[in-house]
């Protein structure tokens, strides 16, 4: 059976970059007590007219300039956002009009913090159905449209961003470089997490939402690293959603991931939702941190409550 493979990443964020100490002047906080807690130091703000759209736009365009595709060959848009606030035309379609893609199946997809890895896993299982051939895949958030910046509790821990992948099917006898995923939720918690009403702003039981990611999680993530016949020790990169430093190393301590670089892009960008794992994913690949060919798991978590992990084979 054809499998896909993730062969090009991108990403963008937007210039402005926010301290943890011009937050201690908006609220009643501090850069020590960010930094020990969640371990941010900075994060990027999109500027007022600067949207989903824009962002996913320059993020995918990047990822197609390095895929060696042009935009013809692509036949799939998905975008993985919590935070558009159009509705309609959808992102994907935008950045299929950005991109000159004639005539893609275009589809936003809405999960919160895990998204980019369902967005994947549905790009993957689209191409194996023989229903598309070449997809680009994005994660992006402007997150700041939807904080509370009187909030302490909140506003300290997100940032604006994209991340974008281009995925293509395999060639004959070629192996899949998407694993299975694994993917559900947790709808008995799904108010510990909330961006409801309007306007609507972020709301968290932080405390809850930080217990279940740091024991529900753990299994998942083997479960994804066994349905793709790859034990722990064998993982290069280890790239979970950007939440929390504290959530990354409880997750990564429980995985005996012996031989893994931890994706910490938290520190420079905040949790930007569906964003964080291609960001911090594409940031590793340019660094050139991690072998072409290597596997790497994908953990993403989150709002709904929602989980979708996979192991892919790194571009
Ligand atoms: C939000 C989070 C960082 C808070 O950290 P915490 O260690 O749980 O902190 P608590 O909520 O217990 O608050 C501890 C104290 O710090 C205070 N506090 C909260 N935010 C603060 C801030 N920005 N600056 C200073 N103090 C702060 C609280 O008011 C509380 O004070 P009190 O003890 O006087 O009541 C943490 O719970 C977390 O990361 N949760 C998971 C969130 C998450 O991942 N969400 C997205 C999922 S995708």
């Amino acid at each position: 059976m054809t499998g896909s493979r993730v062969i090009s990443l991108g990403h963008y964020q937007p210039s402005r970059v926010v301290t943890n100490d011009e937050l201690a002047q908006i609220v009643d906080t501090s850069d020590e007590w960010i930094r020990d807690r969640v371990g941010i130091q900075q994060r990027r703000i999109a500027a007022d007219g600067e949207t989903v759209a824009d962002m996913a736009g320059i993020a995918a365009e990047k990822a197609l300039a390095g895929s060696g595709l042009s935009a013809t060959d692509i036949d799939m848009v998905i975008v993985a956002t919590c935070s558009s606030v159009d509705r309609c035309p959808n992102v994907a379609s935008r950045v299929a009009a950005h991109l000159g893609i004639a005539a893609p199946a275009a589809m936003d997809l809405n999960t919160a913090c895990s998204g980019f890895s369902y967005a994947l896993a549905t790009a993957d299982h689209a191409i194996r159905a023989g229903a598309a051939h070449n997809a680009i895949v994005v994660g992006a958030e402007k997150l700041s449209d939807l904080t509370d910046w009187t909030d302490r509790t909140t506003c300290i821990l997100f940032g604006d961003g994209a991340g974008a992948a281009v995925v293509r099917a395999t060639a004959d006898g070629e192996e899949p470089g998407v694993g299975p995923v694994v993917w559900g939720s947790a709808p008995d918690k799904k108010d510990t997490l909330k961006i409801e009403g309007w306007r609507p702003y972020i709301w968290q039981e932080g405390q809850a939402v930080f217990r279940w990611a740091t024991t529900a999680i753990p299994p998942i993530a083997l479960q994804a690293c066994e349905r793709a016949g790859v034990d722990p020790s064998e993982i290069a990169a280890f790239v979970a959603h950007q939440a929390n430093a504290r959530i990354i190393d409880g997750i990564a301590k429980r995985l005996n991931l012996t031989n893994a670089i931890i994706a910490k892009d938290i520190v420079e960008s905040g949790n930007t939702s569906a964003a964080s794992i291609p960001l911090a994913l594409s940031k590793l690949v340019e660094r050139r941190e991690v072998p072409s060919g290597a596997p790497v798991l994908l953990m993403g978590f989150g709002g709904g409550l929602t989980y979708s992990g996979q192991v892919i084979r790194c571009p």
